[in-house]
């Protein structure tokens, strides 16, 4: 089994962690066309994952840890993240993110964005563009020499002057042939401190904030986390990879370079 820390990739696993990645950049392409008022959780998980099989790549949410129903995640309004796709009709208004995960040959891309519904009130548009902008701050950190500490300190230093709740019960992850792997990535921390990064390794960096306390609980249906409070909440998740050539992106059409 791979990890995060430990196997260093060759440019051929790059190669297929890119092609996992850019179909998880496809379904998020699809699915926020397909996100209008009236339209049904469900009915996007449909389309994500008629994406993910007509491109050779296997759902990795779909019967993870034995019981996730979906191909993706839909998390409404108060819902931080792991919301399942219901019957629930969006509204104008709300705001939806969605998470997605893709294996391509044995390598994984997870990635993660929120939206508005129609039209959305300032104040939740904000707090979509702040997590947005904290996860950018994080990927500008990655890279070799420096640590963990770096990317939690850049993306808690984002939501900082907002005063957005950082959530801290949940984390990016390193990733490659497992979706999960070490080390943990906290949305918080301190420059200089934690896990050296190096090349070959690769990594999910997904900050979510709340528009009020960090503080979450699960549903009834055991996967579901939300706001403790009930406050609204986004969430934006990219994977990246510190190859030989730099610190690339790779769940967005092309591969991005950000360090
Ligand atoms: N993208 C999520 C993460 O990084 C995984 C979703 S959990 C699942 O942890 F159950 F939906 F797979
Ligand atoms: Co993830």
């Amino acid at each position: 089994m791979g990890s995060g820390l430990l196997s260093i990739k060759t440019s051929s696993d790059f190669a297929k962690m890119t092609v996992a990645g850019r179909v998880v950049a496809e379904l998020h392409t699809e699915v926020r066309a397909a996100a209008h008022p009236g339209v049904s959780l469900k009915s996007l998980d449909v389309i994500a994952e008629k994406v993910v099989r007509s491109n050779d790549c296997r759902p990795s949410f779909l019967g993870y840890q034995g019981t996730y129903p979906a191909t993706i995640c839909t998390s409404v309004n108060s819902m931080i993240v792991h919301g399942i796709p219901t019957e629930y009709e969006l509204r104008e208004g709300d705001i939806l993110s969605i998470d997605a995960g893709a294996i391509y040959e044995g390598w994984h891309g997870d990635a993660a964005f929120t939206m508005g519904i129609g039209e959305i009130s300032q104040k939740a548009q904000q707090l979509i563009d702040v997590t947005e902008r904290a996860l950018w701050n994080g990927l500008a950190e990655v890279k070799p020499g420096n640590r963990i500490g770096d990317i939690g300190a850049a993306v808690e230093a984002t939501a900082k002057p907002y005063g957005y709740g950082v959530v801290q019960g949940y984390t990016g992850h390193g990733i490659g042939q497992a979706m999960h792997e070490a080390p943990s990535v906290p949305n918080y921390g301190r420059a200089r401190r934690g896990f050296k990064l190096r090349e070959g390794m690769a990594l999910a960096i997904e900050p979510m904030f709340n528009l009020g306390t960090p503080d979450t609980a699960v549903l009834d249906d055991d996967w579901t986390v939300v706001t403790a409070d009930g406050a609204w909440s986004a969430h934006w998740e990219h994977t990246v990879g510190l190859t030989p050539d730099g610190s690339f992106v790779f769940t967005l059409p092309e591969p991005k370079q950000v360090a």
